[in-house]
């Protein structure tokens, strides 16, 4: 069986940067409250007619580049997203033609935070099965686009961006493992409750909005996470100190944090974006590891354990060996 290697890496994020100061000037927050309960400081925003696939074809094109692989070498391309440019064709085909990659299989996963990993997991398996060769799996939101700007309980929490990595087929080890899981009796915990067959509202932005209940979702998300980064040593053998880097979803500091603490790694050995990137859903966790890779902390031959935690809900992780 072949095994599945990260070849390049690949980020994008809108040059719009909105921080606490900004906020605090339109709704009724503070840069302490945001800071002290989330650890965020700034987020990138799109701006008006950028989208995720703007997005997602600047971190596709760098993870191409970073790979020395042309388009044209692409057997598979799946978009993690909850934020499509349109209701059809999926980002994934349109980032297919934008980038000249005929006539491979091209699909989103709608996974709301937990869509990379789920990406990644579909991939993975093609690659292992030997049915494609090169794949490339994207994470990318312009969550600002579904958040009510008057909810003080979450617009400050999200942002936009992407982040994209080249699998290729190989005889070295690289993805390991990867482990999704849903619950959807949790659904009403975080949603955006409108959509073609349900019907749109005749409400600001058709009623379309981001709706959570931020303290429920909090601590089943720190519970999750500590599970599934069991399961995945678990089915590997290892023992938590085999583990180099935590890349964790980026939504919360304290959640972050949680899950470290779990896992006995001092802060050093996590990559943390949440503070410059707040939460960018799927695009958190490839946002994460290139951040890692670029600035040298991330070294190739690490072990690196991926998780994520999101709205369904989803959870999922993966082990890595860069
Ligand atoms: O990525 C998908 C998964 N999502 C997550 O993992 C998010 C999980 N949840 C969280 O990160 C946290 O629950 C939040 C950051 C959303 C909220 O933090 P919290 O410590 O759970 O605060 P809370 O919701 O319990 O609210 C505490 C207080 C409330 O005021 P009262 O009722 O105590 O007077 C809120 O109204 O903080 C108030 N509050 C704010 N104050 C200033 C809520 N949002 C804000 C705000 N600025 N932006």
């Amino acid at each position: 069986m072949a095994e599945a290697r990260i070849i390049g890496l690949g980020a994008c994020l809108p040059e719009q940067v909105v921080t606490n100061a900004d906020l605090e000037k339109r709704i009724d927050t503070t840069d302490a409250w945001i800071r002290e309960r989330t650890g965020i400081e700034q987020r990138h925003i799109a701006k008006d007619g950028e989208t995720t696939c703007d997005l997602a074809e600047g971190a596709a094109r760098e993870a191409l580049a970073a790979a020395g692989v042309d388009p044209s070498e692409l057997d598979l391309i799946v978009v993690g997203t909850t934020t499509p440019d349109v209701i059809f064709p999926s980002t994934a085909c349109l980032l297919q033609d934008r980038l000249g990659a005929k006539d491979c299989p091209a699909f989103d996963v709608n996974a709301a935070c937990t869509g990379f990993i789920y990406a990644l997991s579909v991939a993975e398996k093609y690659l292992k099965s030997g049915a494609v060769k090169t794949a490339l799996v994207v994470g990318a939101e312009t969550l600002s686009r579904m958040l009510d700007w008057n909810d003080r309980g979450t617009c400050v929490l999200f942002g936009d961006g992407a982040g994209a990595v080249v699998l290729r087929a190989d005889q070295r080890q690289g993805i390991i493992s990867t482990h999704i899981h849903a619950n959807g009796s949790y659904r009403h915990l975080l949603h955006n409750p409108v959509g073609v067959s349900a019907g749109f509202k005749d409400e600001p932005n058709h009623g379309v909005r981001v709706m959570m209940a931020g303290n429920e979702v909090f601590r089943v998300a720190v519970r999750t996470l500590a599970r599934i980064v069991d399961e995945t040593l678990d089915a590997a053998g290892l023992d938590k100190s085999a583990i180099d880097w935590l890349i964790p979803h980026q939504a919360n500091l304290r959640i972050i944090k949680a899950t470290a603490e779990h896992l006995k790694m001092p802060m050093e050995r996590v990559v943390v974006t949440v503070n410059k990137h707040g939460n960018t859903s799927a695009g958190s966790v490839p946002l994460a590891l290139h951040h890692g890779v670029r600035n040298g902390q991330v070294q190739e031959g690490q072990l690196l354990l991926l998780e994520a935690f999101g709205g369904g809900f989803t959870w999922g992780s993966a082990l890595v060996r860069l």
